[in-house]
C-alpha cells in the first residue's frame, strides 16, 4: 500500500502523516510531498519513529516520485481560513492548487483513490472531477470529499452533552462541507432522544464547529489536529476497505441524485476500488428535511463554481 499526502509539511498534513506513520499496516509506504522546503525534514522526522511504513519525502519539483504507484492520494494542500473568513473565501488561492496536484495524479496514478481535503471541499472535489474528466481518467468511484471531520465532531458534542463515551456514539452526517451544507442527522443517533432546541443548538455547533477553531486559533489558522485525525480515519478505512474489510464510512462523492446535488455525502460502502455502494441515509425528521431543502441551492452553487473554474 502506498499513500502519498500532497501538502504533508502544513498543519494538517504534519498530524496526518504523523498519525498514518504509526497506523498504516506494515510494509506501507508513506510518501510526502510538499511546495514548502521544509518536507525532507519533516520526513526524516518521522522515519526516526520505529514502525515497519517506509516515509519518503519530495519536494516541489519531485510530485512525480510521490505519486508514482500511488494506491490512495490525500490532499490538504492549500491556505486556511482566518477568522471572518469563510470555506469559499480560499477559493481563489486553493482552486488552482487543487487542480495542479489533480494534474500530477491524473499523470502519476490515475488509478489511485483520491480524498480531498483543502477547501473549499464542496467546490475542490468538482475541481478535482473536471480535471480529471479533461484528462479522460476520471472514475467517480476513485473521488472523495473528506467529511469525516464533521461526523467526529458531532460524535464529540453528542457524547460531551449526554455524558456517553464518545467510542459508542455514531452520528451521521451528510451534504456537504461548510455551513448549513454541514447536515448532522441527530434523529438516527441510536439510544439518544434530544428536544428540539438541543437538535437546533447541536446542529448550529456542529455547522459551525470549523468556524470555533478558526476564532479560537485568532489568526493562527483552522483545524489540523482534528482534521488530521479525521482524515487518517477516513484513510485507514479506505486501507481496510481495499484489504477486504466491511467499512462504511460517510463521504462526499459523485451522486448523480438530481434530488439532491451532484455531490453529496452519503453513507458508503468502501472496498477494493474505493466507491463499493452508497448507501441511502435513510429517513429525515421534518427538522433535517427542512435544513437540507435550504441548503441544496447553495451547494448546488458552490459545485456549479468548480465545473466552471476547470471548463472556463
Ligand atoms: C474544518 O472544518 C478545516 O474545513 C476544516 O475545520
Amino acid at each position: 500500500m502506498k499513500v502519498a499526502v500532497l501538502g504533508a509539511a502544513g498543519g494538517i498534513g504534519q498530524a496526518l502523516s504523523l498519525l498514518l506513520k504509526t497506523q498504516l499496516p506494515a510494509g506501507s509506504d508513506l510518501a510526502l510531498y510538499d511546495v514548502a522546503p521544509v518536507v525532507p525534514g519533516v520526513a526524516v522526522d518521522l522515519s526516526h519513529i520505529p514502525t515497519a511504513v517506509n516515509v519518503t519525502g519530495h519536494g516541489k519539483e519531485e510530485l512525480e516520485q510521490a505519486l508514482s504507484g500511488a494506491d490512495i492520494v490525500l490532499i490538504p494542500a492549500g491556505v486556511p481560513r482566518k477568522p471572518g473568513m469563510d470555506r469559499s473565501d480560499l477559493f481563489n488561492i486553493n482552486a488552482g492548487i487543487v487542480k495542479n496536484l489533480i494534474e500530477g495524479v491524473a499523470d502519476h496514478c490515475p488509478k489511485a483513490c483520491v480524498g480531498v481535503i483543502t477547501n473549499p471541499v464542496n467546490t475542490t472535489v468538482a475541481i478535482a472531477a473536471e480535471t480529471l474528466k479533461q484528462k479522460g481518467v476520471y472514475d467517480k468511484n476513485k473521488l472523495f470529499g473528506v467529511t469525516t471531520l464533521d461526523v467526529i465532531r458531532a460524535e464529540t458534542f453528542v457524547a460531551e452533552l449526554k455524558d456517553l463515551d464518545p467510542a459508542n456514539v455514531h452520528v451521521p452526517v451528510i451534504g456537504g462541507h461548510s455551513g448549513t451544507t454541514i447536515l448532522p442527522l441527530l434523529s438516527q443517533v441510536e439510544g439518544v432522544s434530544f428536544s428540539d432546541e438541543e437538535v437546533e443548538k447541536l446542529t448550529h455547533r456542529i455547522q459551525n464547529a470549523g468556524t470555533e477553531v478558526v476564532e479560537a486559533k485568532a489568526g493562527g489558522g483552522s483545524a489540523t489536529l482534528s482534521m488530521g485525525q479525521a482524515a487518517a480515519r477516513f484513510c485507514l478505512s479506505l486501507v481496510a476497505a481495499m484489504q477486504g474489510e466491511n467499512v462504511v464510512e460517510y463521504t462526499y462523492v459523485q451522486t448523480d441524485d438530481s434530488d439532491d446535488a451532484a455531490f453529496f455525502s452519503h453513507p458508503v460502502r468502501l472496498g477494493a476500488n474505493g466507491v463499493e455502494e452508497i448507501l441511502s441515509y435513510g429517513e429525515l425528521s421534518s427538522f433535517e428535511q427542512k435544513a437540507k431543502n435550504e441548503m441544496l441551492e447553495g451547494l448546488r452553487g458552490d459545485i456549479k463554481i468548480g465545473v466552471e473554474f476547470v471548463n472556463k
